[in-house]
Parts: C-alpha cells; structure tokens; sequence
C-alpha cells in the first residue's frame, strides 16, 4: 500500500454538493446493505484488486475495530423525490501512534456521482471532524496503481509518505 499524509494548518471547509445530503451511519441493516454494493461498484476493475466484503467483513473491519466511531461513517444520500441512492461514503479512524492520527478509510463515489466534487466533500468532512478533535495529521492508504484515487489525493494536498503493508485492514 502507498501511505499519503497531509498535516492540517486551519479547519476545512466542506463545500456542499448539490442534491446529495451527507449523514452519519445510523447502524440500520439497510444501510450496510448499501454500503456494501457501494464499495463493490466503486472498487469494480482496479488493479491491484478489491476483494469484495460481506457483512461480516464489514463487523470485522470497520465496527468491531479499537477506533470504529459510527459519527465518523459519512454516507452520502443522493435523493430523487422518494427515492434515495447511496453516491458515496467514507470512514476515518482517529488512533494514537507518537502523535494523534487520523486515517481516510475506504473513500469511495459511485461511478456515475464521479468528477462531480463528491470525493472531495466526503474528504473535507472527514478533515473537519479530525480537526475538530484536535487531530492535525491525516492520512491515507492507497495504491499507486489506482490511478483516479492517486490524482484525487494529490489534488487534494496530499503527499506520498512510504509503502509498505496495510496496517489498517487484516
Ligand atoms: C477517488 C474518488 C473517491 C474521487 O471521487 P470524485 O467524487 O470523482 O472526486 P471529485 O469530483 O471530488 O474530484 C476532485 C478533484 O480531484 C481530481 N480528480 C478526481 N478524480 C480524478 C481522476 N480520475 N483523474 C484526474 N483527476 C481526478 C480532479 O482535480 C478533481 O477536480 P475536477 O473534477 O474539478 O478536475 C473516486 O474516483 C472513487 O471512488 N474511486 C474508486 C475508489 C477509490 O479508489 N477510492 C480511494 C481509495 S484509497
């Protein structure tokens, strides 16, 4: 895995993305359900690849973990009428290694929200709650393969750190 960080020097500030209300996981079934064909449509084709999570993946690597906060599991509703689909989502880990640290965890926008500033809004959300908690140091995993996450992330001001083995997902 290839490890980004960015130090935070003053507080985000998310921009709203029309039509879509971004809302914290609320533990309801429906929403795992959700979250899971969301990552499974959002991770489709990379390389190197995704191996899709079941619900239990999901207890076992997100609720049952030290760090798991479900105010800090922003789901994005994008809402047509009655209807409501899920166009993103994203998790941050806050933990201590020498310094407080927060993780961007599983950043991801349906294929058909992408290029819209979606990604962007989750992110800056996410940097807000970790500035919020006195946490300046962000960071990311991902791949160097995955090249629409590598050009969103340095976009966004982060920076490569180093590669090495995913500390976060067993
Ligand atoms: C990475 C990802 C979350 C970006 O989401 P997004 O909603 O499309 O991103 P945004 O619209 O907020 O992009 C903001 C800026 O980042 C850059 N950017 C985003 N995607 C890009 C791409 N594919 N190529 C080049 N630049 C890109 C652009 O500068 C963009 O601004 P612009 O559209 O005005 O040019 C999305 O592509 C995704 O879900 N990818 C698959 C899952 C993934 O790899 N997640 C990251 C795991 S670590």
């Amino acid at each position: 895995m290839l490890h980004l960080r960015r130090t935070l020097r003053k507080r985000p500030q998310p921009a709203e993305c029309p039509g879509v209300a971004i809302r914290p996981f609320a533990g309801t079934e429906a929403e795992v359900e959700a979250f899971l064909a969301l990552r499974r449509r959002a991770f489709r084709g990379l390389h190197p690849p995704v191996r899709p999570w079941s619900r239990d993946d999901f207890q076992r690597q997100l609720i049952a973990r030290p760090w798991w906060d479900p105010n800090r599991c922003l789901l994005a509703w994008a809402t047509d009428g009655q209807d409501r689909r899920l166009a993103g989502s994203a998790v941050l880990a806050i933990y201590a290694l020498e310094k407080p640290v927060a993780a961007i965890c599983w950043l991801m926008v349906a294929p058909e929200f992408r290029r819209r500033g979606l990604g962007q809004t989750l992110l800056a959300h996410l940097e807000q709650i970790a500035w919020d908690q006195g946490v300046r140091h962000v960071r990311v995993e991902t791949h160097s393969g995955w090249k629409d996450a590598m050009q969103f992330y340095l976009r966004q001001g982060y920076l490569p750190s180093s590669e090495r083995k995913s500390s976060l997902e067993s």
